[in-house]
């Protein structure tokens, strides 16, 4: 595979994982994931990881992947790649991963005194992406080897932080996000 071909596959792998967040930004809200408890040294998630955000972040996620599954045909003859299919279980893998990636970094910012919004550098731009590939990896572990070969993988780390950036700086840009992160 050419090096846009390997672009190309690591954006589309990848889309059921970048569409979660967003989603939960526009769709959040309520009440959070944490009930509002607090371990000794603050709160264990914060008002940020909220139950409503997490779900539908999953559901949209998945039903991107659904969507692409469907439309896979089309896009590999008119692009001349062979582009992966999800099935609902690398669906939601991908999905739910994101959002538990983001979530396990929120943990990780409360139990470092960063408090709600606060930026934590590469972590956030990261997060989402480590969690999805790891739980698609759970659940998928082949799937998961035969889509991310060494030169997608590498796409997607080097991708992901640069889309991030971009699409917080449009949603902070539009008053959607509260910071540009
Ligand atoms: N959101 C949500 N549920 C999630 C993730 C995000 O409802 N599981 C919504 C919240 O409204 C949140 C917004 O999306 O405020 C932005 O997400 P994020 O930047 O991840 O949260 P922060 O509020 O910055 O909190 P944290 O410091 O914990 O990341
Ligand atoms: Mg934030």
């Amino acid at each position: 595979m050419d090096i846009l071909g390997v672009v190309v596959t690591a954006v589309w792998a990848m889309l059921p994982a970048y569409v979660p967040n967003n989603v939960a930004v526009l769709a959040g809200g309520g009440k959070p994931i944490d009930g509002g408890r607090s371990l000794p040294d603050g709160r264990i998630l914060g008002d940020g990881k909220t139950q409503r955000g997490t779900v539908l972040g999953t559901a949209a996620g998945t039903a991107v992947a659904l969507g692409l599954t469907a439309i896979e045909p089309g896009v590999s003859a008119l692009l001349g790649y062979s582009l992966p299919t999800f099935s609902v279980r690398v669906g939601l893998g991908l999905a739910f991963g994101a959002m538990f990636g983001d979530i396990a970094a929120s943990f990780l910012k409360r139990r470092t005194g960063r408090e709600r919004g606060a930026a934590f550098p590469v972590l956030d731009q990261l997060d989402f992406a480590l969690g999805a590939l790891a739980c698609v990896w759970i659940l998928a572990p082949a799937w998961t080897e035969a889509t991310f070969t060494r030169p997608v993988l590498l796409a997607v780390v080097v991708l992901t932080p640069l889309l991030h950036v971009l699409t917080n700086v449009i949603a902070y840009a539009l008053g959607l996000k509260d910071e540009p992160w």
